[in-house]
């Protein structure tokens, strides 16, 4: 028997599991950067969004269970690159005045790669028709979106400038 070709929905859950693999690994790496970060509002935003990270895994699960297949994930290259590259700033900054700011960064590329995953996975759930399946994957593109937003706004104001102040 000839297998089907693949579709928009074999595409989608591929990228399902991408992104549920993805958060998983974030969930785990978010308490290890609050852990590195020094200044007091860099931790505390990591903190709460290793929390919405769990509620992230939760939608995650629920989409899988619109579309009536276990929660599985797959490998992710991407993310794992990125937080390695999260892991050598710890080991090459700490103790110095730019390790926040270098946080900061890793933290930032983290959040644009879910960023595009949400934002792909939104535009495919509404091309298949399961809106259900968009709201929650919209909601989860917000949180990301509003983090990334107040990683933005804390290195303007915080971090970035204790990093100058003391390197000068
Ligand atoms: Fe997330
Ligand atoms: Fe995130």
């Amino acid at each position: 028997m000839a297998s089907e070709p693949k579709a928009l929905n074999d595409l989608f859950l591929d990228t399902l599991k991408d992104i549920y693999y993805a958060e998983k690994q974030i969930l785990k790496a978010l308490p290890k950067m609050a852990k590195a970060a020094t200044a007091p509002e860099l931790k505390e935003a990591f903190e709460k969004h290793r929390d919405e990270t769990e509620t992230h895994v939760e939608r995650l699960t629920e989409v899988f269970e619109i579309i009536g297949k276990a929660p599985r994930g797959k490998t992710c290259d991407a993310i794992l690159g990125i937080i390695e590259e999260g892991k050598s700033i710890i080991e090459e900054f700490e103790g110095t005045p730019a390790l926040d700011a270098g946080l900061l960064a890793a933290a930032q590329a983290v959040e644009h790669y879910e960023i595009a995953r949400y934002g792909t996975l939104k535009s495919w759930a509404k091309q298949l028709g399961m809106n259900d399946a968009a709201k929650l994957l919209d909601q989860t593109l917000a949180e990301e979106t509003k983090t990334d937003q107040t990683l933005s706004q804390l290195g303007e104001t915080k971090v970035n400038m204790k990093a100058q102040a003391k390197a000068a």
